[in-house]
């Protein structure tokens, strides 16, 4: 069979809330993905995670995606002279990405990890180094918005150095999410390693991840004051400053409590030298999916918004409508995509991967010690990365 007409055999490992929900389903719905295995500990995944309340037991699972269940990443590897992988999506708790990214990554496959890329800066430089030295394999992180086309839009103006020099971004992320970093779940207590748990390693993973993309700064230190959930001590209020090593600033909102309306707010504002770049709007299952009947019925008042532009010489342009994460079930994220390509041998894009996880996993650190700390924090891990790593297309 040819590269392009023969299915990537894939496992996936951690089977809770997000993969039952998620992952499986968008693979399932693929022409080009087979799941050969489901990996996870437990019979009953999912207890304590996102969603528990759709996990089904593994045996079912199993029986389900035609798949082998394994409860580990080892015993999947040993058997893979049988199962024949072309690759591994990772989506078990935070505090175990490394480990099975080390794994994945030595056995020669290619990687789909979930975000955040690990919750600790000396895994986080590990996994980076480690995937330097298997230039040959794709290494992507599961931060969706990155592969949105309005994000592609925003990195290729920036890289073409359509605003000049990055000076400052501005970012804000809030999400209705007090059940889930307020609720009994591991996301709202540190787990391993974890300095902290709770918005910034939930959800700001994609904020950062997504200015770290477009940008390409590097962060150096930040400064934050966090508030927390009575309950539960994780934060849901982040006010964030952050210097980067070319004396660019960076400055992020993160709120985990906003009212439910079946959205969450999303304001990227990046200020250049020579312009600026606003990607803000609603991101969520509904999305910019406001239909031109509601606009219409709204009097025109609410537009859909798009990726602006507007330069010092006086030119504007719009681009793709704002997207952020993606939450389809049955179309999978451009994330996907590029790791299925990888698999098969094929040219893919890069919207996220061990340089922006890192840079991510680094900044968030930093944040919790200074909110611990009341003190400014160096970042560290982050030493020598400007220039470091290939960030477009592919081409194995
Ligand atoms: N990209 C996104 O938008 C998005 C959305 C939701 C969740 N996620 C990420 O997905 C991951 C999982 O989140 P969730 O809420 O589905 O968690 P979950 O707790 O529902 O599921 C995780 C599963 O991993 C299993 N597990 C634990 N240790 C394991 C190991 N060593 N090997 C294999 N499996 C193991 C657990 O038993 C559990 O069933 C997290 O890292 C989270 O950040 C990403």
């Amino acid at each position: 069979m040819s590269a392009t007409t023969r299915k990537a055999r894939v496992a996936v490992v951690g089977c809770g809330g997000w993969t039952q929900g998620w992952h499986l389903p968008n693979l399932a719905h693929r022409t080009d993905a087979e799941v050969v295995a489901v990996v996870d500990p437990t019979e009953q995944p999912g207890v304590g995670g996102c969603v528990p309340s759709i996990c089904a037991p593994m045996p079912e699972v199993a029986a389900k995606y035609s798949a082998r269940w394994y409860k580990s990443i080892e015993e999947v590897l040993a058997d893979n002279d049988e199962l024949k992988l072309d690759g591994v999506l990772c989506a078990a708790p935070h505090q175990v990405h490394a480990k099975v990214g080390t794994a994945v990554l030595e056995a020669g496959l290619h990687l789909l990890m979930e975000k955040p890329m690990t919750a600790d800066t000396t895994e986080a430089r590990m996994l980076l180094d480690l995937a330097r030295s298997r230039p040959t394999q794709a290494f992507l992180l599961n931060n969706t918005a990155n592969w949105q086309p309005g994000t592609v839009a925003a990195y290729e103006a920036v890289a073409a150095g359509k605003l000049g020099a990055i000076r400052h971004v501005n970012a804000v992320f809030a999400a209705p999410l007090e059940w889930l970093f307020g609720g009994d779940t591991w996301w709202a207590k540190p787990q391993g390693s974890m300095v902290g748990n709770g918005f910034g390693w939930g959800q700001l993973s994609h904020t950062f991840a997504w200015i770290f993309k477009v940008t390409n700064l590097t962060p150096k230190a930040v400064f934050a004051v966090t508030q927390a959930s009575e309950k539960t001590g994780a934060d849901l209020y982040d006010a964030i400053t952050i210097t980067c090593t070319n004396g660019a600033t960076i400055s992020v909102t993160g709120v985990g409590a906003c009212p439910d309306k079946g959205f969450k707010v999303l304001g990227n504002w990046i200020f250049g030298t020579e312009g600026m770049m606003s990607y803000s709007g609603l991101a969520g299952s509904d999305n910019v999916k406001i239909s031109a009947e509601q606009v219409a019925a709204e009097g025109g008042k609410r537009a859909t918004p798009h990726l602006e532009l507007w330069r010092n010489d006086g030119t504007h342009e719009l681009g793709p409508p704002v997207e952020f994460e993606h939450l389809d079930q049955v179309a999978a994220p451009g994330s996907m995509d590029a790791w299925l390509k990888a698999c098969l041998g094929q040219e893919y894009f890069v919207g996220a991967g061990p340089l922006e996880g890192l840079k991510s996993v680094a900044t968030i650190e930093a944040m919790y010690r200074s909110a611990q700390s009341g003190q400014m924090e160096q970042v560290r891990g982050c030493e020598g990365l400007e220039a470091s790593m290939v960030q477009g297309v592919v081409v194995h």
